[in-house]
């Protein structure tokens, strides 16, 4: 199965792209392998015919958007995620009304709808540079609470509403004090995604995007415990043979495991399942994407 995804890729002129918590038979298949920013920054720089998307429906429709005249496909039409749910366009337009000084920041995990509302996206990687970088005082920002609060926290100066108020993501919010503690006892970092709980971001030694992991874990030599979906902890294996990385088995982002080789051999055969939106919100959501990479990581 190997031997044929690799010949039509080059058969098509086709580019694989996973996100870092792909199971690591997909990663292994991928061409890049990277957190959501990094994909989306790759997935615009990609002189590819066929864009294959191996991770949930925002990341492929993130590279739709960037990249309007090229097909882009997922694997599985149904990988979703939760967390983009949370946000509607009809909660930005009542926040609105509500802050009508306020800038709106949208998380890159939200509907491609939710993009074409926002003056700029984030990611977790970027999210603190960004709001940084706009001048209003009041920013809503949604949908992930714990990623506006670690915001908040970052920047005390400005006044972050999230939007909505309790938008959150499961897998990270699954992780507790006494995750902590039990970490605590191993010895070693801990090291925690930003969209897990602010009680739990206190305690941890290390907030990091899952590309902030990858390349803070170069530079480090003892255990680390790392808070997030744990494939993300397979792909450090990989890059760090040798180091100690301690994982929750039970961290399980349902949607990232629903692609397998056999759904990605598919997806380059039949070039499925397309995504495809209508124009207008596309060329919405690009400015707000294209000022969120214009900001940098
Ligand atoms: P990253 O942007 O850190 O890759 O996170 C994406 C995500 O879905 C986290 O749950
Ligand atoms: Fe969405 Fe959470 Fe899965 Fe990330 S881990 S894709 S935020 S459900």
């Amino acid at each position: 199965m190997e031997a044929k995804i690799r010949a039509l890729k080059a058969e098509k002129n086709a580019v694989v792209m996973a996100h870092n918590y792909q199971p690591l038979d997909i990663q292994a298949l991928a061409d890049v392998v990277g957190d959501s920013l990094e994909l989306a920054v790759k997935a615009k720089e990609t002189g590819a015919d066929l864009i294959v998307v191996c991770g949930v429906r925002f990341m492929a429709e993130t590279a739709k958007i960037l990249n309007p005249d090229r097909k882009v496909v997922i694997p599985v039409e149904d990988a979703g995620c939760p967390l983009a749910d949370f946000l509607t366009p009809d909660l930005i337009r009542e926040a609105k009304e509500r802050y009508p000084d306020a800038a709106v920041v949208v998380y890159v995990n939200s509907t491609a709808e939710s993009k074409a509302l926002a003056d700029i996206t984030c990611t977790s990687a970027n999210a603190v540079r960004v709001v940084m970088s706009l001048p209003n005082e009041t920013i809503l920002f949604g949908p992930d609470a714990n990623l506006a609060a670690y915001v908040q926290r970052e920047l005390p100066k400005k006044t972050i509403v999230p939007v909505p108020p309790g938008g959150h993501c499961y897998v990270h919010t699954g992780f507790t004090l006494a995750d902590v503690e039990a970490a605590r006892r191993k010895g070693g970092t801990v090291v925690c995604h930003p969209e897990c709980l602010p009680e739990v971001q206190e305690q941890a030694d290390v907030i990091a995007s899952t590309g902030g992991m990858v390349r803070g874990a170069a530079g480090a030599g003892e255990p680390w415990s790392v808070f997030t979906e744990r494939d993300m902890v397979s792909r450090l294996r990989v890059l760090y043979p040798g180091r100690v990385f301690y994982e929750k088995p039970e961290a399980i982002c349902v949607d990232m495991k629903k692609i397998s080789p056999a759904d990605l051999q598919r997806a380059l055969e039949c070039e499925e399942h397309e995504i495809i939106l209508p124009p207008g919100v596309m060329d919405r959501a690009r400015r707000a994407l294209e000022r969120m990479i214009a900001v940098g990581a």
